[in-house]
């Protein structure tokens, strides 16, 4: 069984693999995403193909801009079965790249292949060669996405990751909307529109891309140019864990880690200054209006990836377990009484594998094993139904995008035994 599980997650990312790196999931997205690199780089160590999880890696940070920024999309090669493609975003790049960023969750991955690869000589002059580009990274979003809290802000839904949650409503509606000319969606040839974002909303996503188009993809001033400007709970708590992972493993790489070691604090205190008593829960904090927005979502709960104070956790948990009356599927990506909620749109309800990793992650290191556990086991009844890209929290069914990446490489390094 477990073997079985094993050799059918194994036989996900081979077919997902091209030259070099791995697509989230044919046709729907036939490219390189950015923080699907990091687990799926985790999902080929964990059978011990070592060198395809650094290459994996290698090639992200190949297309990091001068800046620091790591793109979110990279298209390495032509496939028009994909709706952004690199004429929409025309940063003029080789290879084209979006011009916009997610969560570094890529600089974890490479500080755990650098702790975990067998072949030490690999793994030294592996990672001592990414060093320079995962600072970089780091740095650049300390300086150009530093926001008013010391959270990270992002400038796009995109770049948190979670599309579509409703996290992003509020400040999502008053972004100005591209025409319907401009959209060519693809995404709903492939998966039914009712498990998608709407019209709506990709109408505005656009909007956002065209206006920091027009602005000239200038990666220093974003937050100035967008419409959109969030200081967001999860990209913070994923940056200022990779900042500590980084100091964690400096010494034994021969590199001096100090500097991250300062960040991990400064963002650490970002995080936590997002959390709202009231609610119990870490919230995103809208720029413009000077607010924090929405419900409670996952991007709050990834919190829980950079380590969380264990009232906080415990007032957390309750909550998530009150959901599970209803929702047997652990962990929906949205409050489930907030009229915003839908079972099976994206990341409005549905459970997603890498939300589930990241917190069970996060809750061992700080000693909650039962619980990190608990969901594991959880999780892996998902998987071993299919390796789909979400399910439905009500039954576990596996929808969206199939043959999904990072749902089968966490399989390989999360879910079962080697
Ligand atoms: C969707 C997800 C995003 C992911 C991408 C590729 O856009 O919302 O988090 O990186 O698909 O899997």
């Amino acid at each position: 069984m477990e073997g079985d599980l094993r050799r059918r997650a194994l036989a996900v990312l081979e077919r997902n693999h091209r030259d070099g790196y791995t697509v989230p999931a044919q046709g729907l997205y036939p490219f390189q995403w950015c923080w699907d690199s990091g687990p799926i780089a985790l999902g080929w160590a964990a059978v011990g193909r070592w060198d395809t999880a650094w290459t994996e890696l290698a090639r992200l940070f190949s297309a990091q801009w001068a800046s620091g920024m790591v793109p979110h999309i990279v298209f390495w090669q032509k496939d028009d079965s994909y709706f952004p493609g690199p004429e929409v975003w025309a940063t003029g790049r080789n290879p084209p790249t979006t011009g916009l960023t997610q969560p570094p969750l890529a600089v974890s991955a490479a500080a755990r292949l650098f702790a975990g690869d067998p072949d030490r000589d690999r793994a030294l002059s592996s990672f001592r060669a990414l060093w320079p580009h995962l600072v970089a990274w780091l740095s650049w979003i300390e300086r150009a996405r530093n926001g008013p809290h010391g959270a990270s802000v992002i400038v796009h839904p995109w770049e948190a990751g979670m599309d579509n949650s409703p996290s992003w409503d509020q400040s999502l509606s008053v972004v100005p909307e591209v025409g319907n000319e401009h959209i060519e969606r693809r995404d709903v040839a492939t998966v039914s529109a009712d498990q998608r974002p709407s019209s709506r909303e990709y109408r505005q996503y656009l909007g956002i891309v065209e206006v920091l188009r027009t602005a000239g993809w200038n990666t220093e001033r974003q937050p100035a140019d967008s419409p959109f400007v969030v200081e967001d709970p999860g990209f913070t708590a994923i940056t200022a864990r990779a900042a500590a992972d980084l100091a964690a493993v400096a010494a034994a790489a021969g590199v001096d880690g100090r500097e991250s070691a300062r960040l991990a604090e400064s963002l650490g205190a970002g995080l936590h200054a997002l959390w709202d008593d009231e609610m119990g829960w870490y919230r995103p904090y809208d720029v413009l209006t000077k607010s924090s927005v929405g419900p409670a979502t996952s991007t709050g709960l990834v919190a829980l990836w950079a380590g969380v104070p264990a009232a906080r956790v415990h007032r957390m948990l309750a909550r998530v377990d009150s959901w599970r009356s209803t929702l047997p599927a652990a962990i929906p990506t949205s409050q489930p009484d907030d009229p915003s909620f839908d079972p099976i749109r994206y990341w409005r309800g549905p459970v997603w594998v890498l939300v589930n990793w990241l917190v069970a992650d996060g809750l061992a290191r700080e000693g909650f094993t039962d619980q990190a556990s608990a969901l594991r086991t959880a999780t892996r009844t998902l998987v071993a139904q299919s390796f789909s890209e979400y399910y439905d929290p009500r039954d576990g069914a596996g929808i969206g995008g199939q043959g999904f990446s990072w749902s089968a490489a966490l399989t390989l390094a999360w879910l079962t035994e080697a």
